[in-house]
């Protein structure tokens, strides 16, 4: 393949579309209050959910500086994050008007508070899934950055129970995609003529066929597991023999007590080929 090439630290090149870089992400509304108790609702979604092992869910997104919603993270460091299907698009398009600080976009959009368990803003009733947040981080993205990223544990969660019962029944347990959530695409003009201002289109998510990673390779009962067990596994399930675990361990072995590209090439080359070797045998 040949490549283009941006450079995205120096002036914009006219091909570059920062939708390349930024994918489909799935909306929600950030329910927040200020220092005096007035609930603010901002529809966002430049962020996504990580897991820490041992210590729960997290959460990350970034919102401009100017925003309601950032400057009542800051003085108030708690929110809730509501997913939303198609039926709230037009609702959270309300919530993302320049509604003066301190009006509620609850009021105004017509939204219906939600109340949490372990944090101040309410969720919303509308929105089939309301998670609490407890910010921890915030960090401005860059050093004059215009936008501050916040991240924070995900304490308690109120989910639907039609939703849940249906998650629970099915045979794929996919969890919020069967709310039919909506997903930022792109902000641009109508497509029929340049003179439409712009507006954010969404798109939805079709979750089914869904695609599963192959069951003839890695650890049989973890999903990603160890060095150790993947070997092991490898070995029940006639890839590899005994000898052949013994000395893959050896070279692994070999290779974390120095692993250096330099002074430690040989091995490193070797347990690269053995195991690049190893992974596309035919079984
Ligand atoms: C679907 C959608 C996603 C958005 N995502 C973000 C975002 O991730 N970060 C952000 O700063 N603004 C985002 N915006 C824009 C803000 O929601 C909008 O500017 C809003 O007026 C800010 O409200 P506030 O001042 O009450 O916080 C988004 C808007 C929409 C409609």
């Amino acid at each position: 393949m040949d490549f283009e090439r941006f450079d995205l630290e120096i002036d914009r090149h006219p091909d570059w579309n920062h939708r390349w870089l930024q994918p489909p992400q799935i909306a929600y509304l950030v329910s927040t209050l200020d220092r005096a108790g007035n609930a603010n609702l901002t529809p966002v979604t430049m962020g996504t959910a990580m897991v820490s092992p041992g210590n729960g869910w997290w959460y990350s997104f970034a919102i401009v500086n100017e925003h309601d919603a950032c400057r009542n993270l800051l003085e108030a460091p708690e929110c809730v994050i509501g997913y939303y299907g198609p039926d709230l698009m037009y609702k959270s398009w309300i919530t993302a008007l320049p509604i003066p600080r301190g009006i509620s976009e609850f009021d105004v959009a017509d939204l219906s508070p939600l109340p949490s368990q372990k944090v101040r803003p309410h969720g919303i009733q509308e929105c089939p899934v309301n998670l609490e947040m407890k910010v921890y981080h915030s960090q401005r993205l860059g050093d004059d950055g215009g936008s501050t990223m916040f991240t924070g544990k995900i304490v308690a969660a109120a989910v639907g129970k039609e939703y849940v019962r249906k998650d629970v029944e099915a045979a794929e347990r996919v969890g919020v995609l069967s709310i039919d959530p909506v997903f930022e695409v792109l902000i641009a003009p109508q497509e029929i003529g340049p003179d439409r201002p712009e507006r954010l289109y969404y798109a939805r998510m079709q979750s089914r066929p869904l695609y599963r990673d192959s069951d003839d390779i890695g650890c049989s009962n973890d999903w990603i597991g160890d060095f150790q067990t993947w070997l092991s596994d490898e070995e029940r399930r006639g890839r590899i023999d005994a000898r052949e675990r013994e000395e893959l361990l050896e070279l692994y072995q070999r290779w974390v007590e120095g692993p250096d590209a330099e002074t430690n090439r040989q091995v490193k080359a070797a347990l690269t080929g053995r195991l690049r070797e190893m992974v596309w045998r035919q079984m």
